[in-house]
């Protein structure tokens, strides 16, 4: 793909979108954010965005009839400011057929587990971290995935695992996996920069990289 050129869909504190722009600015990503929407005013990633002159919008739901609506506003914006891939980094709306239609297989989100497990309704937030809990599950994580028409099924582009301590409460475990969160997003997004992420069905197959990566 050409240079990925991102537009960026958040909710709320904004850290994997902040955990990006870092990213980018150490060069461990290979990307421009080209303009950040919120569906909330008060995000905190609006001010992460303006703080790093990123143009950021806050587009209020209510201003508009339908999500298809809304989604519609979004996609227009996105190409005025000639987005190539999106980034849900904490968007709590469920997006539209249609724009998922538009960018297939160009929108990305991240989720606090390993899907297919603890994923779809209600699996956000701290109810994540519960859940696995109350499972007594012993590993964690993190999933990076495509996003599709369903919800939280997308391919799968990378995983990581993360301990679930004896004493954890949903609190230390959502922590935990933040701290991994904030780096395999870039990861991931690299790979889309590098060329390197073939959609293949409903999985994602990853090519290998250059001889260095391959020889280390
Ligand atoms: C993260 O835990 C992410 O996995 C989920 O929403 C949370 C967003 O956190 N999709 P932040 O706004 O990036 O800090």
């Amino acid at each position: 793909m050409a240079q990925l050129k991102l537009g960026v869909l958040a909710s709320g504190r904004g850290s994997n979108f902040a955990a990006l722009v870092a990213a980018i600015q150490q060069r461990r990503l290979t990307a421009t954010v080209r303009v950040l929407i919120s569906n909330k005013e008060d995000a905190g990633a609006l001010a992460i965005a303006q703080q790093n002159g990123i143009p950021a919008l806050f587009l209020s739901p209510k201003a508009f009839a339908s999500t298809e609506h809304y989604d519609d506003e979004i996609a227009r914006t996105f190409i005025k400011y000639n987005v190539n891939f999106v980034v849900l980094a904490g968007y709590l709306r469920l997006l539209s057929v249609d724009f998922i239609r538009t960018y297939t297989n160009r929108i990305i989100n991240i989720h606090p587990a390993l899907l297919p497990a603890f994923g779809g309704k209600g699996m956000y937030g701290i109810h994540v971290h519960e859940a696995v809990l109350a499972h007594g599950c012993k590993v964690s994580g993190v999933t990076l995935h495509l996003v599709d028409e369903i919800f939280d099924h997308g391919p799968i582009i990378l995983q990581r695992c993360v301990p679930v301590l004896a004493d954890d409460t949903p609190e230390t475990l959502a922590a935990r996996v933040l701290v991994q969160e904030h780096q395999i997003y870039a990861e991931a997004l690299q790979l889309f920069a590098e060329g390197r992420v073939k959609i293949e069905g409903c999985r994602a197959r990853i090519l290998p990289g250059s001889c260095n990566e391959a020889c280390q």
